[in-house]
Formats: structure tokens, C-alpha cells, sequence
């Protein structure tokens, strides 16, 4: 097991033990008290991500969806500034491992709105697709890994992580 991801893993509270080489199984779940443990964990699951990888999150305003992609585009390599693409759509980090593309589905209604800004070109150039607001477009989404972040207090949250396409984790 990688020492990065076995450390960053460790350091937190979990209730499902790692079941795979690089310790993560279909179903995990992490209790946070900060935004910086929070990056942590999507920091851990960036380093075991794929080409094409789709994380599909769940969670409120303010629950820490940005916060957790911060992480990703930390354990892809990237040191740019990660912000909220709420007024973009979408925000492109390329400097990674393979690029992370960050979307905030909040203002669409229907999947079909996908085909406007192009996610299916966004799908096919090899990266990780991070969305936040899935909820609005998850009939499109195939074999999503879900990422549900809920507070459970100021700054506690339950995060659970689920694979949809377990090949995503390496399982
Ligand atoms: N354990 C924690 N994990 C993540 N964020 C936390 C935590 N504790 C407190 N916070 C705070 O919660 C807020 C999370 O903001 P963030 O922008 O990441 O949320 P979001 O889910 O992306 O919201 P939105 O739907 O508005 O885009 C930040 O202000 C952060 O400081
Ligand atoms: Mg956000």
C-alpha cells in the first residue's frame, strides 16, 4: 500500500476497514473536523483515481464538496488554486497527473443541458470529472463514484465514499 494513502487514510476515524491493496473498498466512510482533513481524504482517493473517473457528489451548501476537490487536484499533482466554478460551470486543472475537471451542475435542470457544455468531450480527454450539484444530472452520469458529504456539525462532516464501477478503485 502506497504510504501516502495508507497514512492519510489512518489518520481519520473510519468504520469500514480497507479491503484492497490500496486500502480502500467499495464503501468508506471518514468523519472530518476540518476543511484540511476533508483535502485529505480526496487527496487519498485522487492517487488510485483513472483515466475517465467520475466523482459524483452529494451534499448540501457548504458541506465541502470544493474543499474535497482542493484534495484531488493535490493528490493529482496539481498545485493551482482550486475555486468554485459556480458562475463557470466548469474549471479546468491541468498541470496534474491528468487533468481534473470541476463542475457545478447547480444551474442545470435536466441532463440533457449536458450536451450544451460539451461533457461528453470533457469525458473522452482522459481526466477526472469532479461534480458537484450530481444530483441535477445523475440519470447521465455512468458508474459514478459517489461522494456524499454531510455536516454533522460546524466543522464535522460525514464523508462517504461508494464506487459505482469498482475498476475505478482498483478493486
Ligand atoms: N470538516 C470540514 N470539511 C470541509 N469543509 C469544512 C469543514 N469544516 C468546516 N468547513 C467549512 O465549510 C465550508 C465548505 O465550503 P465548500 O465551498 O467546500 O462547500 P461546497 O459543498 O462546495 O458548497 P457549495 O455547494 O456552495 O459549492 C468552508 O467554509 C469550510 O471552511
Ligand atoms: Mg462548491
Amino acid at each position: 500500500m502506497p504510504v501516502a494513502i495508507y497514512t492519510a487514510i489512518l489518520r481519520l476515524p473510519r468504520r469500514c476497514a480497507p479491503r484492497n491493496d490500496n486500502g480502500w473498498s467499495a464503501f468508506m466512510e471518514f468523519i472530518t473536523n476540518s476543511p484540511a482533513e476533508t483535502e485529505a481524504v480526496g487527496q487519498a482517493l485522487a492517487k488510485i483515481l483513472t483515466p475517465g473517473a467520475v466523482i459524483a457528489y452529494r451534499g448540501d451548501l457548504g458541506a465541502g464538496k470544493t474543499a474535497f476537490t482542493r484534495g484531488l487536484a493535490r493528490g493529482l499533482g496539481s498545485a493551482e488554486q482550486v475555486t468554485s466554478p459556480t458562475y463557470t460551470i466548469v474549471n479546468e486543472y491541468l498541470s496534474g497527473r491528468m487533468p481534473l475537471f470541476h463542475f457545478d451542475m447547480y444551474r442545470l435542470r435536466s441532463a440533457d443541458e449536458l450536451f450544451d457544455i460539451g461533457w461528453e468531450d470533457y469525458l473522452d480527454r482522459g481526466g477526472v470529472c469532479a461534480v458537484e450539484w450530481s444530483e441535477n444530472v445523475i440519470d447521465a452520469l455512468e458508474d459514478p463514484i459517489v461522494v456524499n458529504i454531510e455536516k454533522l456539525g460546524e466543522d464535522s462532516r460525514c464523508i462517504t465514499v461508494t464506487g459505482g464501477n469498482t475498476s475505478d478503485l482498483s478493486l
